[in-house]
């Protein structure tokens, strides 16, 4: 059996403010394999990797630019020039619309002084990471929300092939997976490049059936489903009887999915049991440690 792929959802984001370069760095120091970067869009055409299509949840922007908010009540980061964001700090996420945390227990929010950066940014310290550690950790980015985004003059999904590009990940064994939910936009997208895609699925589309796995299977190269897709299920075999790689999410050691009693048995039924060829996982150090246990070298 393959070892399967540690996958940082976020960076080392039980340990670090998600997405900040230096819960980038905790998690190429634990040993992941990948990085996981969500990207949305700027109002000056920038991406930053940033998991929201609003600011308030993860930053200070309430307090920093408290008139900017729209009717919806909400601070849209493409309402926002890259030079204003980067007066905003970023910290521990909170329950949507409060200012408690979304998980208690992680980093305290407040505590530290951490930004947001651009793709090109993060890109560019992976690779002088990769170079002063001698790895050559992965990158994992995800197009947000590909059709607002579009509602909103931004075609995305190139502007993220064109950084990509820059970066020198163009081609199917370059280091980098590319995900996203929309199937249309991966469709869109497997004409533009050669990066191996990946069909993001949630739990409310239920488990595909055979025909979707074939259909998806002409575009993408693998699915990174809902963890409830997999759990007790035969989703993983099945993508992989249509050639298709399975890397689910998102393995919690604090909010581990219903009937599973420890972070251990988790990824014993998903990576042991099931055969998924990696898992994106708030915890890498944790992931790392189980693989090394249960996947010995040479296996
Ligand atoms: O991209 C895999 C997983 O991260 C999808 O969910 O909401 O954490 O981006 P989300
Ligand atoms: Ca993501």
């Amino acid at each position: 059996m393959q070892r399967p792929l540690v996958i940082a959802h976020r960076g080392a984001s039980g340990y670090l403010p998600e997405h900040t370069l230096a819960a980038k760095a905790l998690a190429a120091g634990m040993g992941a394999d990948y990085l996981e970067q969500d990207v949305v869009a700027t109002r000056d055409g920038a991406l930053i990797v940033f998991h929201d299509l609003t600011l308030e949840d993860t930053t200070d922007v309430r307090d920093r630019y408290p008139t900017r908010a729209r009717s919806d009540g909400h601070w849209y980061a493409i309402d926002f020039t890259l030079e204003e964001i980067r007066r905003l700090s970023a910290g521990e996420r909170r329950q949507a619309g409060t200012t408690r945390p979304r998980f208690t227990g992680r980093y305290p929010d407040g505590a530290g002084r951490f930004g947001i950066v651009t793709l090109d940014e993060e890109l560019a310290f992976i690779r002088g990471l990769n170079r002063s550690s001698g790895r050559a950790i992965g990158i994992y980015p995800e197009i947000k929300d590909p059709g607002w985004h579009r509602l909103q003059g931004v075609e995305i999904g190139d502007r993220l092939l064109e950084v990509l590009t820059a970066h020198g990940y163009s081609t199917a064994a370059c280091g980098a997976y590319l995900q996203c939910f929309d199937a249309e936009e991966l469709q869109r997208l497997r004409g533009r490049t050669d990066l191996p895609l990946i069909q993001l699925l949630d739990s409310a589309g239920g488990i595909p059936s055979a025909h979707s796995l074939r259909q998806l299977a002409s575009y993408a190269q693998g699915i990174g489903p809902s963890l409830k897709l997999v759990l007790g299920s035969r989703l993983v075999a099945e993508a992989h009887g249509e050639g298709l790689l399975v890397h689910p999410y998102t393995a919690r050691r604090d909010d581990l999915p219903p009937g599973v009693h420890s972070f251990d048995q988790l990824l014993q039924q998903v990576l042991a049991d099931a055969g998924s060829d990696g898992v994106f996982t708030d915890f890498p150090d944790l992931v790392v440690d189980f693989i090394r246990r249960r996947f010995p070298a040479g296996e």
